[in-house]
C-alpha cells in the first residue's frame, strides 16, 4: 500500500435485515427507505462523493437489488418525463451517477460487520478506503461532511480512523466504545476498544459512529480475528488489535448523526432534514424579485 494514496474507494455494508423496520423492509432494502426523498444510502454517496471519493464498493445481501437499479439509469422514466416540469426530480441521482463508479459484491452469511467489510476486499485492493454505515445519517457544518473531515484527519496521520460522539452512558450497549489519549483537541489515540459494552464496563462514553477510514492491513487482521459480541466476526475487535500493533485514531467530527436504524432517529433525521429544506426554499424565495415566478 502506497499510504499517500489518495482514498478514492467507499465501502458500504448493506446485506443486513433492517427487521427493526419490518414490515417496510420486508421487500425494500433498509438502504432505501427515504428521509425526504432522497434514500439513506444516496446521501451516504454523496458524502463519499464531497470527500473526493469516485468508486463506491458496496455489499449487498438477498433482497438488495433495488440499491443497483437506484444507482442507475432508468431510461423507461427518463424517456416519460423528459422535457416535463417533473425532470429536475431527477437531477441529484443523475449527478451521483455520473461522478462515480459502482461495484457489488454479496455477503452470503450474516456474519458481523467485520465479516461484511471482509467480503468487500475484492472491491477494494490494497489501498486506505473509507466505510459508510448508511444508516447512521450524518450531517455537518458548511458543506464538510464527516467523511471530508475524516480524509482530511488521514493525510496526516496515515492511519485506520473512528468517528466518534459522545453518546449518555446509559446507551453504550448499542455502540463500539472507545477508551484513548486525546492528542489534539477531539482526536484520540485508541487504547482500548469494546464492542457493546453495558455501561458498568464501559471504557468511556466515547462511541463509534458509522464511518471509518481503514488502511489495508485491516483484512488480514479481520480474517484472523475470532467471533465476538453476538458470536459475530466484530470490526472493534480487529481495530483494537491494530491500534495495539499500531495506531488507531478516534475522531469527534463536526456535525450532527442520526442513528435512521431506529425508529426515533428516523423520524428526529425525517424533522431534522425537513427544517433544512423549507428553510432552504423560504430564502430562495426571499432571494427572488418581487413579481418573478
Ligand atoms: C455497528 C458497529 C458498532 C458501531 C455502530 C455505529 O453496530 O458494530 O461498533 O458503534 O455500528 O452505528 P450496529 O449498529 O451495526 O449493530
Amino acid at each position: 500500500m502506497n499510504k499517500n494514496s489518495p482514498i478514492k474507494k467507499c465501502l458500504f455494508p448493506a446485506a443486513g435485515y433492517g427487521t427493526r423496520f419490518l414490515p417496510a423492509t420486508k421487500a425494500t432494502p433498509k438502504e432505501m427507505l427515504p428521509v425526504l426523498t432522497k434514500p439513506l444510502i444516496q446521501y451516504g454517496v454523496e458524502e463519499a462523493i464531497a470527500a473526493g471519493m469516485d468508486t463506491m464498493a458496496i455489499v449487498t445481501g438477498r433482497g438488495k437489488r433495488a440499491i443497483e437499479d437506484h444507482f442507475d439509469i432508468s431510461y423507461e422514466l427518463e424517456n416519460q418525463i423528459k422535457g416535463t416540469s417533473k425532470e429536475h426530480y431527477l437531477t441529484e441521482i443523475r449527478a451521483v451517477i455520473t461522478k462515480c463508479t459502482f461495484s457489488y459484491t454479496r455477503q452470503i452469511e450474516m456474519k458481523g460487520l467485520g465479516h461484511a467489510i471482509l467480503c468487500g476486499e475484492t472491491l477494494i485492493g490494497d489501498q486506505p478506503f473509507a466505510v459508510v454505515l448508511a444508516d447512521d445519517l450524518c450531517d455537518a457544518p458548511d458543506n464538510k461532511g464527516v467523511l471530508a473531515q475524516m480524509v482530511e484527519l488521514y493525510k496526516k496521520y496515515h492511519c485506520s480512523i473512528v468517528a466518534i460522539e459522545e453518546v449518555p452512558k446509559d446507551e453504550t450497549y448499542k455502540y463500539g466504545v472507545i477508551d484513548g489519549n486525546e492528542i489534539e483537541p477531539g482526536i484520540f489515540m485508541v487504547k482500548n476498544m469494546v464492542e457493546k459494552p453495558e455501561p458498568e464496563v464501559a471504557p468511556s462514553n466515547l462511541a463509534i459512529i458509522g464511518r471509518y477510514i481503514l488502511t489495508p492491513d485491516i483484512f488480514d487482521i479481520i480474517r484472523e480475528t475470532k467471533p465476538g459480541k453476538g458470536g459475530e466476526v466484530q470490526i472493534t475487535d480487529a481495530l483494537l488489535t491494530q491500534a495495539k500493533k499500531g495506531m488507531v485514531l478516534a475522531f469527534k467530527f463536526s456535525g450532527q448523526r442520526f442513528d435512521c436504524g431506529s425508529i426515533d432517529g428516523f423520524v428526529q433525521a425525517t424533522n431534522y432534514f425537513y427544517d433544512k429544506e423549507t428553510k432552504k426554499e423560504t430564502e430562495k424565495a426571499a432571494k427572488k424579485p418581487t413579481g418573478a415566478k
